[in-house]
């Protein structure tokens, strides 16, 4: 298999199985916990396919000569890791099913988990927005459409993410995630207790459900990624 096409068919894997973490009953709370630990692994083989680029950008990293475009993606990148070191670790934390026998203090460890996975939509959603032109470059390679109706299609398609992604900012549990610092009934620690074997009642796929919020944290990733391109191109 050529390198690039690798590269896209884990990206999107990656992006969906992302997506559907949102949830603990997406699947069921095994297929979290697991599904969890088996993504951060494909995150880790994502940055080995890129530790060319890694090693270069960071050897550079104080030249003045380096683009600043470079030195964005290297933070974001930077940042990406730390989210997903915190969540690995606070998820191992507060596990119900795999991991049981590590204790911590879960009010702490569950706030961490919840705000560093808000975090980590908005700095993928970056993230992708930084390589749009590169996905775009697949996705036009291989849907042959007319100029005219390939550039209509885009501009609605964009629009209907705004509209979803903002919507689903406001209406989904991604605001709480992210004001889980300052929220007075995290740090009282009421609905944060570990509740062992909790959440464990449904156990099936139901693909309309899996959908559902793979399409609503999706939107809202993909609302970060237009807004970062558009800034991009203006700047
Ligand atoms: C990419 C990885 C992950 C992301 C983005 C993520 C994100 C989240 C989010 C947003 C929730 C809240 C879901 C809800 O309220 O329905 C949650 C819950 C949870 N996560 Fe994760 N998670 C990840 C990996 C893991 C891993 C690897 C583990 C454990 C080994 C784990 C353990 C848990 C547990 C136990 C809960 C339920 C907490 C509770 O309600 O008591 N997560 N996760
Ligand atoms: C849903 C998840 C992700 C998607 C869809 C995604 C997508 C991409 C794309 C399209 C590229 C450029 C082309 C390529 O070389 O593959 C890229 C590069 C890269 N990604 Fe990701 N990525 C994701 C998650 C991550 C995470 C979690 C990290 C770090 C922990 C990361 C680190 C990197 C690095 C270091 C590069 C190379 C440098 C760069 O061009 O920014 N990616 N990613």
């Amino acid at each position: 298999m050529k390198k690039n096409r690798f590269k896209l068919i884990l990206d999107i894997i990656m992006m969906v199985m992302l997506f559907s973490m949102y949830n603990k009953k997406t699947v069921s709370m095994e297929y979290h916990e697991i599904g969890g630990l088996f993504l951060i692994g494909l995150f880790l083989i994502h940055n080995i396919v890129n530790w060319a680029w890694i090693k270069n950008i960071s050897l550079r990293l104080t030249d003045k000569k380096l683009p600043t475009r470079s030195k964005i993606c290297w933070i974001i990148n930077f940042l990406l890791l730390v989210s997903f070191i915190l969540i690995a670790i606070s998820g191992i934390m507060i596990s119900k099913t795999v991991l049981i026998n590590i204790t911590g203090d879960i009010v702490l460890w569950k706030s961490i988990h919840y705000f560093a996975s808000a975090l980590a939509i908005i700095l993928i959603g970056i993230h992708i927005g930084l390589h749009w032109n590169y996905l775009k470059g697949f996705v036009t390679k291989k849907v042959k459409l007319p100029a005219k109706i390939g550039k209509i299609l885009g501009a609605a398609l964009i629009a209907f993410l705004l509209v979803t992604g903002v919507y689903n900012t406001i209406n989904s549990d991604f605001s709480h995630w992210i004001a889980t610092p300052f929220e007075d009934n995290i740090k009282e620690g009421k609905g944060l207790r570990r509740g062992l074997n909790a959440g464990l009642e449904e156990e099936t796929l139901d693909p309309g459900k899996f959908s559902d919020i793979v399409l609503t944290y999706g939107s809202i990733t993909l609302l970060f990624a237009i807004l970062t391109k558009e800034i991009e191109k203006r700047t």
